[in-house]
C-alpha cells in the first residue's frame, strides 16, 4: 500500500442528501408514465447518469420510447429535480461533513469531487462548498458514468496523483465499483450488505475520522 495523498468524494448521498431528490423526481416521472419505482430499485440508479437512469426506469416499466421522447422526459425529470434543489443551502450539508473536511485539510490531503451529475457545480454553489475541492469532475467532464472509473481517474489526473494514492468516498453500488476499477481504496457510506465491494464501510462521514481511514488505506 502506498501513502495516501488525496480523497475523492462523490456528491449525491455523500456530501448532501440529494439522492432523495433524484429519487423523488424519478418516482414522479414513473408515476406519470403509469408505474412506480421502489426504494430498492432506486439503489441501482444511484451514481448512474441521467439518460442511463431513464433507460433503466423505462425498462422497469416495460416501455420503449423514441430518442426524442426520452430527451423530453429526462428534461422534465431534471426540471422537477432542480425545483427541489433550489431550496437547498448549507443546512443541507450532511452531518459530519464539515468536521471531516477540516480534518482532511489538517492532514494535508488534496480533495476532488467525482460526480456524474451535470448539476454538481450548481449544488456546490448552493451549499457553499465549491472552494472545498481542489478539482471538480462532474457530468459535463466525462463521457462514461459510474460504474466506469473515468470520473475518479480524471480526478486523480487533475490532482496529479496516482490511483493507489487516492481514497474514494461513495454511497452507491455503481460508485464503489467505479472506485475499485480505478484502482483506489474505497470507503462505502451506507449499508455493508449493499456496498459489498467497498474496502471499508461506515454509515456516513459522521462515523469516521480521517486518521481511521488513512490507517486502513495505507
Ligand atoms: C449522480 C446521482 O450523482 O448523478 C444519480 O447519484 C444521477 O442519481 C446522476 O442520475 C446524474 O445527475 P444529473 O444531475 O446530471 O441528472
Ligand atoms: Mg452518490
Amino acid at each position: 500500500m502506498s501513502q495516501i495523498k488525496a480523497f475523492l468524494f462523490d456528491l449525491d448521498g455523500v456530501i448532501v442528501d440529494t439522492a432523495i431528490y433524484h429519487y423523488q423526481a424519478w418516482k414522479r416521472l414513473a408515476n406519470e408514465l403509469g408505474f412506480d419505482i421502489s426504494v430498492e430499485f432506486n439503489e441501482g440508479l444511484k451514481g448512474v447518469s441521467r439518460m442511463e437512469s431513464l433507460d433503466l426506469i423505462l425498462a422497469h416499466g416495460g416501455l420503449t420510447l423514441s430518442g426524442e421522447k426520452k430527451n423530453e422526459l429526462a428534461a422534465q425529470k431534471n426540471e422537477w429535480y432542480l425545483e427541489l434543489v433550489s431550496r437547498m443551502n448549507s443546512d443541507d450539508i450532511l452531518p459530519g461533513v464539515a468536521t471531516f473536511f477540516s480534518q482532511v485539510r489538517k492532514a494535508g490531503l488534496q480533495t476532488a469531487l467525482g460526480s456524474v451529475s451535470k448539476n454538481a457545480p450548481l449544488i456546490l454553489e448552493r451549499i457553499g462548498m465549491t472552494e472545498a475541492f481542489d478539482a471538480i469532475i462532474d457530468g459535463t467532464k466525462i463521457s462514461k458514468g459510474k460504474p466506469d472509473p473515468e470520473v475518479f481517474t480524471k480526478g486523480a489526473e487533475e490532482l496529479e496523483v496516482n490511483p493507489n494514492e487516492c481514497v474514494v468516498f461513495e454511497d452507491a453500488v455503481a460508485g464503489v465499483e467505479a472506485g475499485k476499477r480505478a484502482g483506489m481504496f474505497v470507503v462505502g457510506l451506507g449499508a455493508a450488505h449493499v456496498l459489498i465491494q467497498a474496502d471499508l464501510v461506515a454509515l456516513s462521514l459522521e462515523n469516521l475520522t480521517v486518521q481511521e481511514v488513512l490507517s486502513k488505506a495505507e
